[in-house]
């Protein structure tokens, strides 16, 4: 189902992981994994309704400051995902693209995420995955490079130089979890896109939340600064 409302590019800010777990007394990376089957679940309803690009915001550079513990149990989570979903993924036709500077994880979990870029490089509809991502040092490292190249830093120069150049104009910005705020994410590429704030935690979140946003999105009037 693509509609000429469908937004080509939505990106998620996956929140309430911890609470969903507080919720039901279970220790945080019982949350965390239940975000995991989310993350499943959200990949496919995009399949089903006809978005091309979903960016999700998976660890910020901010979430290093988590507990020891909390970081350890994230890096096990992303090196079972990748593991569980990567043929998943190459079946369904999602190509993996990665903001942020994956570099900075254990390298046995740089060494998978390049291989599931590898095997995923033909897909025809994108999964930005932000890992170790904080937007205004995206934004700093695009104006720096833009400036090195061309010696003009221009909103041009640096979009063209943002980690998301190749993806669609972002449309629709959801975060889950009640909380309104962005969070040192695509704080750039959301200049004109819709946002959406759900109040259903991450692990909770289904098809029929997207098609909600989705639904909200259509509502919505867009006029990029004109009237
Ligand atoms: C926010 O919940 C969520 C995160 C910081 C991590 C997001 C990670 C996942 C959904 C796991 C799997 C993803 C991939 C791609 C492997 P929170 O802990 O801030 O929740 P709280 O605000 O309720 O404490």
């Amino acid at each position: 189902m693509n509609t000429p409302t469908t937004p080509r590019h939505v990106a998620i800010i996956m929140d309430g992981n911890g609470r969903w777990a507080a919720k039901r007394r279970l220790p945080r990376a019982m949350g965390h994994r239940e975000g995991g089957e989310a993350v499943r679940r959200a990949v496919k309803a995009c399949e089903v309704l006809g978005i091309e690009c979903l960016t999700l915001y998976a660890f910020s550079s901010e979430n290093w400051k988590r507990g020891e513990e909390e970081v350890g149990d994230l890096m096990k989570l992303m090196r079972r995902f990748i593991e569980a979903n990567l043929d998943d993924m190459v079946a369904q036709g999602v190509k993996l693209k990665l903001i942020g500077d994956h570099t900075a994880f254990e390298p046995d979990i740089v060494a998978k995420l390049d291989h599931a870029l590898e095997r995923t490089r033909g897909g025809t509809r994108t999964l930005a995955v932000a890992l170790n991502y904080g937007s205004q040092q995206e934004i700093a490292r695009a104006a720096a490079k833009a400036a090195a190249a061309a010696g003009e830093v221009t909103v041009e120069s640096i979009e063209a130089n943002l980690d998301t150049a190749d993806l669609p104009p972002l449309d629709l910005l959801i975060r889950t979890s009640g909380e309104v705020r962005l969070s040192n994410f695509l704080l750039w590429q959301a200049a004109y896109a819709e946002m959406v704030f759900m109040d259903v935690l991450w692990p909770d979140f289904e098809e029929k939340h997207l098609r909600e946003a989705l639904d909200e999105f259509a509502r919505r009037e867009r006029r990029y600064g004109g009237r």
